[in-house]
């Protein structure tokens, strides 16, 4: 299947070939031959893969702990299988499923990825998965349903940072339904070509390329789909900072720091430090700005 919605092969390259490339750019600067800037400078070195060792062992997924490192070590037993997602609201097709049967007949894609947090670092990563607006029409949604609700699963037996209350248990997102259909929403089950590590969302987590990471919830167990704005969790936490909306946008700072630029995660050695410039709506503008048209970005964060 042809990844339309991928970054095309050749702004991804290998990691051992971009590993090399980097190398020889970085011997040429420090010879002298090259300015330092390029090694910053955008498309002169294009994006790479994050290493996948990166992928699954710096993470947040909070159930699982707060440390970077948490997930991976305490969602290791987690148990995604057998796994069901309630589906209610606004909808002809509601009920309980098994994830086995709404993922049937779907065709798996592989889509490459920017993914960039909002605590301003970012990854590159290769996802399996199926288009979120196929899956969802599975329901039925009614022209009434505005807004789709996504909920993890709550399981503080399984889930240590849950009996904790850090957040607002269980984590909730929301997409507004032309988000949710667009062809870049992607409801991924995998990651570098198998299924997904317990801390990064399995067996079900979205990716919205466009926005901050936190929109992109993890083992998610409910879909919901309903006319009024959903409240999301990091929002209802601190509703200065998280907005709804979430739209990577290197102009709206968070409260707390600049969105300017992104330290890019896995990168490994660096001279200059491994950062690039935040680009509006993650590089995705020419696909996603059409959604915001006339809308004020900086109110609507
Ligand atoms: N989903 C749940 N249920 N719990 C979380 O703590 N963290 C979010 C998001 N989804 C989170 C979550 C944040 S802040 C980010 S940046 C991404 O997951 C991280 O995804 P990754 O660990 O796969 O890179």
């Amino acid at each position: 299947m042809k990844k339309k919605y991928s970054l095309p092969e050749w702004q991804v390259t290998d990691e051992s070939v971009f590993q090399q490339r980097r190398d020889v750019v970085k011997a040429l600067v420090v010879a002298g031959l090259l300015p330092a800037s390029v090694l910053q400078a955008k498309g002169t070195l294009k994006d790479e893969l994050t290493p996948e060792a990166a992928v699954t062992s710096y993470n947040n997924f909070y159930e699982f702990g707060y440390g970077k490192n948490d997930p991976a070590k305490n969602a290791r037993d987690f148990k995604t299988h057998p796994w069901q997602v309630r589906v209610s609201g606004l909808c002809e097709k509601s009920g309980v499923f098994d994830l086995d049967d709404l993922l049937k007949g779907l065709a798996v894609e592989e889509r490459i990825y920017r993914f960039r947090c909002v605590e301003a670092w970012s990854m590159v990563i290769p996802w399996l998965g199926v288009p979120l607006a196929a899956l969802l029409k599975r329901f039925r949604p009614l022209s009434s349903a505005r807004f789709v609700r996504f909920t993890t699963l709550y399981d503080p037996k399984q889930m240590p940072g849950q009996r904790r209350r850090v957040l607002d248990w269980p984590y909730v997102e929301g997409l507004r339904m032309d988000e949710a259909m667009h062809p870049l929403s992607f409801m991924a089950t995998g990651l570098y070509g198998k299924p997904l590590p317990p801390q990064n969302g399995a067996p079900l987590r979205l990716v919205v390329p466009w926005k901050y990471g936190f929109k992109n919830i993890k083992s998610i167990v409910r879909i919901h789909f309903q006319e009024d704005m959903p409240m999301n969790t990091w929002r209802k936490m601190a509703p200065d900072e998280y907005g709804f909306y979430a739209n990577v946008n290197p102009q709206v700072d968070h409260p707390r720091w600049s969105q300017a630029s992104e330290r890019i995660i896995g990168t490994g050695f660096s001279l200059f430090g491994n950062r690039r410039d935040t680009e509006m709506f993650n590089g995705y503008a020419e696909q996603v700005a059409g959604l915001y048209r006339g809308m004020n970005l900086r109110k609507f964060f």
